[in-house]
């Protein structure tokens, strides 16, 4: 009969390559369940998977010590880096650049929406998470009028119509609920045929001898390959095609939990082309010689993203002689790609991109007792590529330093595990920046008595070091709740464009300006 022939295959195939475990449960399967792991087990790459696990493994072994990273560890060179703050007059040729390309419809944005989201603790995806602001917008909306200011920003500056492409990678796990989720808001008012999602890969999770787990007795555990999955994914889904079909020159690349993210910067993408680069990472300042944050830097000449753990801490503490730390490049997984790098990376570097072993707590099936484990301790790995992995084929690589409270505020945690990286700090951020964009702009908040509250000194735009550093001092505090003040990126994208609505007058919080106009929500009773 095919069906025992087919299954004596699978034994046979399942063996050769040290996995007949995974069919242990087989006989208690339902025959639509024998089929499902039947599918499951075909699509995997049991050859390939177990030269990845044993090449992963031996790569993690022979990760050089930090003596040895120490000794070829160099900072970004000067002449690669731009900034926000010390290239001030540069910044508006740069957004002009900028937004000459997106009146061209040359810049597409590349969303990473295909992570599993554990820390936060969800069951849905990240992107659809809503952080509590006034408007109670979702990470998704928040990105999509973003692009959509953008567009009318390099309309009104080049009389032409635009568009900026919008690809969103899922996975397995994501892509429903993301599909469904845009679908039911309308693409928040995107055009259908501009957002373009495709789904990244999946890989089997591991014990520590390579053995794959099973997440129920007829399925296999399985865990997207890593946001450097998405350069397999591109090409599988010949997503570089449609790139080329719309003429896209340069690609913005950010993650979903990024509540800040200047989706398509333009002085981000001017700064890129004017210094010729092909490839580009946004980062930000790391201040503190032990934040676990990864820096942007060069090995042995080469460009690359050195995690925290990698360096001693002496190396970590070291100061240049304007008193900044040495290796302050911190990555925001924020990058700009050409076309034609992102062509050659997915046509031709991809193969040699390195997985990455993350050892995690993974829920399995015991095979002996057939029970579900519940593991308090790393029982197993994750192999994963990460999307920076391809800085060291950049022929022009470049780095452009932007302000963490204008740019960067991560969604990782949920409110219970640590104040860090949370529903509350992203909500408090965007409504601290909103905040300095009001006052900025001339307009003063007052207390339920009328008087003026403090101006706090805005840290947007050119201000001196020593106000920042008393900004940034302030703001540590987490008692230090911000105004609530909300302004909807509909009507501003950066800060641009607010004295007409704020310009000499005074408002109590919470505040939301949107294309309906200033909303007062306690005076209004809303
Ligand atoms: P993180 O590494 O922070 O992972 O992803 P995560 O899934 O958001 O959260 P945890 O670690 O499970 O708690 C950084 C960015 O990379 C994307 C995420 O969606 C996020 O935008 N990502 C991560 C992918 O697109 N694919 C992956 O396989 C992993």
């Amino acid at each position: 009969m095919d069906r025992d022939n087919d299954i004596h295959a699978l034994q046979h195939h399942l063996a050769e390559a040290g996995q007949s475990h995974l069919l242990r449960f087989w006989e208690e399967l339902s025959v639509s369940e024998q089929q499902e792991l039947h599918m499951e087990v075909k699509g995997l790459d049991l050859e390939e998977l177990g030269q990845a696990f044993q090449k992963a493994m031996k790569d993690s072994s022979h990760l050089p010590g930090q003596e040895i990273m120490d000794a070829k560890i160099e900072p970004v060179p000067h002449e690669v880096l731009g900034s926000v703050t010390r290239d001030r007059a540069q910044l508006s040729a740069w957004e002009k650049e900028g937004l000459q390309q997106i009146a061209q419809n040359k810049v597409a944005v590349l969303l990473l929406a295909g992570g599993q989201g554990t820390r936060l603790g969800v069951s849905y995806p990240k992107g659809m998470y809503d952080v509590g602001l006034p408007s109670h917008k979702t990470l998704f909306q928040i990105q999509a009028e973003r692009i959509l200011k953008l567009q009318q920003l390099a309309e009104k500056q080049h009389g032409l119509k635009c568009v900026i492409t919008w690809y969103i990678m899922t996975s397995g796990r994501t892509m429903e609920l993301t599909k469904n989720f845009f679908l039911k808001h309308k693409y928040f008012g995107l055009k259908k045929e501009n957002v373009i999602f495709f789904q990244q890969g999946m890989l089997p999770a591991m014990d520590f001898d390579g053995k794959t787990l099973l997440e129920e007795k007829g399925k296999v555990s399985m865990a997207p390959d890593g946001n450097g999955g998405l350069y397999r994914a591109l090409g599988a889904h010949h997503i570089m095609e449609d790139m080329e079909k719309r003429g896209i020159g340069s690609i913005h690349v950010y993650c979903v939990d990024n509540i800040l993210v200047k989706v398509a910067d333009p002085r981000f993408i001017g700064f890129c082309l004017q210094k010729g680069a092909d490839c580009g990472a946004k980062v930000v300042e790391k201040t503190n010689p032990t934040e676990p944050v990864g820096v942007v830097c060069r090995v042995a000449g080469v460009y690359q993203v050195v995690e925290y753990s990698e360096i001693s801490l002496a190396t970590a503490q070291k100061r240049s002689p304007d008193g900044r730390l040495l290796f302050n490049a911190g990555n925001i997984a924020n990058h700009y790609f050409t076309m034609e790098f992102l062509k050659d990376v997915v046509n031709v570097y991809e193969p040699q991109l390195q997985h990455h072993i993350a050892q995690k707590k993974i829920p399995y099936v015991d095979i002996a007792t057939g029970k579900l484990v519940k593991p308090d301790k790393p029982n197993g790995i994750k192999m994963e590529k990460f999307v920076f992995d391809i800085f060291q084929f950049a022929k022009k690589f470049v780095v452009y330093e932007v302000l963490r409270e204008d740019e960067f505020s991560p969604l990782k945690n949920a409110d219970s595990q640590n104040g860090k990286d949370n529903p509350t700090t992203a909500r408090h951020s965007l409504m601290s920046l909103h905040h300095c964009w009001v006052l900025n702009a001339g307009g003063h908040f007052v207390d339920e008595n009328g008087t003026r509250l403090p101006a706090i000194p805005c840290y947007t735009n050119g201000t001196s070091d020593a106000i920042q550093a008393d900004v940034n001092h302030n703001l540590k505090d987490a008692s230090d709740l911000p105004i609530q003040c909300e302004i909807s990126p509909l009507v501003s994208y950066g800060g641009e464009a607010l004295e007409e609505f704020v310009k000499d007058k005074e408002f109590h919080a919470p505040l939301i300006i949107d294309r309906s106009g200033v909303h007062e929500l306690v005076k209004n009773g809303l």
